[in-house]
């Protein structure tokens, strides 16, 4: 069957922060640019992003980016790559500033500057301490502010949006060479190809494999999806972020930025009991550290609550004004989803399925890699992915806060510019090949055929299971492995659901069976991947393994869908012009 075929020169899938920067950068170069996005691009997940954005600017006191990138080195357990690292943090200043010029409404100092305030595993003096202020915020609402303001300015180039639409597969050549996607439209039901010169990808993160996930519904792995079926490997996908600050019962997201602002943690002794963890940097210790920590009060009997089983969050030491001010979201939220007053009593809270580090190997450009023929990093023409579903790897095994936004428009903007320099030293057109759409024409008529199939809603739900008990803060071997065989016969069964609604208008029954095809993948690779690295590191914490083994494991994994297969490859500990940061004991 004969596809309908629109043509571009760059075609962009995801409109959060990444997909929106990249696409200004292009449609600024005068190219013609195609933005996909399932939900109107305000709507995106970047809204959702609360703290800030990280960035030496130094407003609040000494900073520098080669702090930041100590920061981020260490944070990231010794698994982020240098290079790319260096290029974070050394660009982040650039990029606030220019959102600051866009327009984008950060808290400002009395001398005008931007408000920067304290953030988990951002410290001074190479790691020594104290904390550093290094996160730029609009309140607890930095990431609605900066989607907003990204696209408006998108609107102001002519960029053009396709809302509403989910792409549905890669379209590549017998080379190799990336040339566009196939794609629905959610609101007539038709699918066509979007053939472009360039394809990139910024199409969020898989947080919704987990049952309790700070992640919009939206967030089902589609990039890693399509990725995974057109033959490109997944990168550190055992490395899943558990945010220590969901709404208990409620998995919303309350921000670090509260304990930035000085709330802390407490157990149900009214015991600060991250002292104990992390002497020095305490509440404000990276993520893995608070979440773990978080855990084992729990596990221990020390949780909250007549189930025992959250600890609290305390910030009315604070006071109103201060709450008002820099948290009111948060107090939203609070008094919304787990009727409490933040100025009056504490936030019940649990750590929460919130970032994927993995995701589709990059570069620092934002140019796709894949092992080929002795490389570890052949670029793969054509294709560019930037954001959560991209592994650049600035995060190795633990985010830092704030350093996801700084990842958006950093490696967003940088994809753009590699887009471009692509586009002009390869001018001419490709042909698109006679199967361009067969792997999405074969999924969508075994889902038109399927009878007596399974429900999308009870396979979905076993697979978000799955994920939350054998995949979730702490791993034990015998639950990785049950895990392992669970999650292969999700799979199995995610090949066999059945719509019964077959009709095209909005059918959103459809939509979420293309989702779940997704997020299998995603939740696949995640448990693959755990369960083959035999040591702890960063989020990936084994009671089997408990120690990191830098002369074993000191590598990234890749995980190919064809066989589960799993291959390594060296991590670049040698940034673009600092000293690099050698391996070392991590404590906070
Ligand atoms: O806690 C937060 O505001 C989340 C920030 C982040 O994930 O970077």
């Amino acid at each position: 069957m004969a596809l309908a075929t629109r043509k571009f020169d760059a075609v962009v899938v995801g409109a959060g922060g990444a997909g929106l920067r990249a696409a200004l950068q292009l449609s600024e170069a005068g190219l013609r640019v195609a933005v996909l996005s399932k939900v109107f691009p305000t709507r995106s997940h970047t809204v959702a992003a609360q703290g800030g954005i990280g960035a030496a600017l130094g407003n609040m006191g000494e900073d520098s980016w080669l702090w930041h990138m100590y920061d981020t080195i260490k944070g990231s357990d010794w698994l982020g790559d240098q290079d790319s690292i260096e290029f974070l943090c050394r660009e982040a200043p650039k990029v606030v500033i220019e959102l600051e010029h866009f327009g984008m409404p950060f808290d400002r100092n009395d001398n005008g500057t931007v408000y920067q305030r304290p953030f988990g595993g951002h410290m001074q003096n190479m790691g020594a301490g104290p904390a550093v202020q290094r996160s730029c915020c609009a309140a607890d609402r930095t990431g609605h502010a900066m989607v907003h303001t990204l696209y408006q300015r998108n609107v102001r180039a002519n960029t053009q949006f396709f809302v509403e639409w989910l792409a549905l597969d890669l379209v590549r050549d017998a080379s190799g060479q990336v040339l566009g996607v196939t794609a629905l439209e959610m609101e007539t039901g038709e699918v066509s190809i979007l053939q472009a010169r360039a394809t990139l990808f910024a199409t969020g993160g898989s947080g919704r494999m987990f049952q309790s996930s700070t992640n919009a519904f939206i967030n089902t792995g589609d990039g890693l999806g399509m990725a995974a079926r057109a033959g490109i490997p997944l990168e550190d996908m055992e490395f899943y972020q558990f945010h220590p600050t969901g709404v208990h019962g409620a998995g919303i997201l309350i921000t670090e930025g509260v304990r930035g602002e000085g709330g802390m943690l407490l157990n149900k002794s009214g015991e600060r009991f991250m002292e104990r963890y992390a002497p020095n940097a305490k509440d404000l210790a990276s993520r893995d550290v608070v979440s773990r920590a978080m855990a084992t009060e729990i596990k221990e009997g020390r949780g909250c609550g007549p189930g025992a089983d959250y600890l609290l969050l305390k910030l009315d030491h604070l006071g109103p004004e201060v709450i008002d001010k820099r948290l009111p979201g948060i107090r939203e939220i609070s008094i919304k989803f787990a009727n409490v007053d933040p100025v009056k009593d504490a936030i019940p809270v649990v750590p929460t399925a919130h970032y994927q580090m993995g995701g589709i190997p990059t570069n620092y450009h934002g140019e796709v890699i894949v092992p080929q023929g002795g490389n570890p990093s052949a670029v793969v023409p054509g294709f560019y992915a930037a954001g959560e579903c991209a592994c650049a790897s600035v995060h190795g095994a633990n985010r830092l806060g704030t350093n996801s936004l700084t990842d958006l428009v950093v490696f967003g903007k940088a994809a753009g510019d590699a887009v471009i320099r692509f586009l002009k030293e390869n001018p001419g057109e490709k042909d698109l090949p006679a199967d361009a759409a067969e792997r999405t024409l074969t999924r969508l008529a075994r889902l038109e055929a399927q009878k007596n199939g399974e429900s999308v809603h009870e396979v979905g739900a076993a697979l978000r299971r799955t994920m939350q008990a054998h995949c979730g803060v702490f791993r034990f071997p015998d639950m990785l492995a049950e895990g392992l065989h669970m999650i292969r016969e999700v799979a199995e069964r995610v090949g066999r659901v059945e719509i019964r609604d077959k009709s095209k208008v909005f059918n959103t029954a459809r939509v979420e069976a293309l989702e779940l095809e997704n997020l299998i993948e995603a939740a696949r690779a995640t448990m693959v991947a755990a369960d083959a690295r035999k040591e702890s590191r960063g989020a990936h914490d084994r009671a089997d393994f408990h120690r990191r083994d830098d002369a074993n494991w000191l590598k990234h994994s890749l995980w190919y869908r064809d066989g589960d297969r799993m291959d390594y490859k060296p991590v670049n500990l040698k940034p673009l012009t600092a000293e690099p940061i050698p391996p070392k004991a991590r404590t906070y």
